[in-house]
């Protein structure tokens, strides 16, 4: 059984002060309400990241990850932020190829294998992100799309590195937008991850990879997606900026 994960990536919002906050009234609530097997994971602005950690260290489910890192671990790249420095903040994860970074930062398959290399080697889990877009869906191209993202930022690592990643499917059509992928699209695209998967590692190895689902998850539609065979919780946007919302969609993993 592959323990659910839920992770709710702030992106740019929240204040430092407002993201105690925010991190307090989830922590607590967890701690009140949620008793199955489920890890949370938060996912904040990079300055916020030592405090949280520390926040979190109350519950045993809440972990702490990083949006993005620098390929390199140390040097002369003014502004950036490596692994190193993340899994010093009390991280246990980092986002590696989100579509906004992707998009607006230019990060190719190719660096984000580096990225991965870099976060696995500071004893980071990575949660590579991919997805198409609504252009690339509507030429169905998706499944050429997502399977090169998986296969040329991922491929590369052997049997004991695979293992420590997760993956996030995040349509770019769903994010942001209240548009959901059904559960009949999403639970489509994971099988055929896990299925590339197993093509190259085995079903030994494919069966315990946790596969997440982002874009517009909300506490409605939480449940249903979660209980898909092969959709193991998910990364969630908007609905992760308010604890309610966000602790109830944790509660649609359990
Ligand atoms: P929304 O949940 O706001 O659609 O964002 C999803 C996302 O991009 C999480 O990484």
């Amino acid at each position: 059984m592959r323990t659910k994960i839920v992770a709710g990536n702030w992106k740019m919002n929240k204040n430092f002060h407002e993201g105690l906050e925010l991190t307090s009234e989830i922590t607590g609530m967890v701690n009140d309400e949620i008793n199955g097997n489920v890890e949370v994971v938060l996912i904040p602005t990079y300055i916020h990241l030592n405090a949280i950690s520390q926040l979190t260290q109350g519950s045993n489910k809440i972990s702490t990850g990083a949006q993005n890192c620098h390929i390199e671990n140390s040097g002369a790249y003014t502004g950036e932020i490596s692994a190193a420095m993340v899994a010093a903040a009390g991280c246990k994860y980092c986002l590696a190829g989100h579509s906004e970074r992707r998009l607006f930062n230019n990060e190719t398959n190719s660096v984000l294998a580096k990225k991965v290399d870099a976060i696995l080697a500071n004893n980071l889990s990575p949660i590579y992100c991919c997805g198409e877009t609504l252009e690339e869906r509507n030429a169905e191209k998706h499944f050429d799309i997502i399977g090169s993202q998986v296969k040329e930022g991922l491929f590369h690592l052997n049997n004991e590195q695979i293992l420590k990643c997760v993956i996030a499917y995040e349509p770019v059509w769903a994010i942001g937008t209240g548009v959901t992928a059904s559960t009949a699209q999403a639970q489509e695209v994971h099988a055929y991850i896990r299925t590339s998967l197993t093509e190259k590692y085995g079903i030994d190895i494919a069966s315990q990879i946790r596969i997440l689902y982002g874009g517009s998850v909300k506490p409605d539609n939480a449940k249903e997606l979660f209980s898909q065979a092969d959709i193991d919780g998910g990364l969630v946007g908007g609905a992760a900026l308010q604890s309610r919302s966000f602790v109830d969609i944790v509660k649609g993993a359990v």
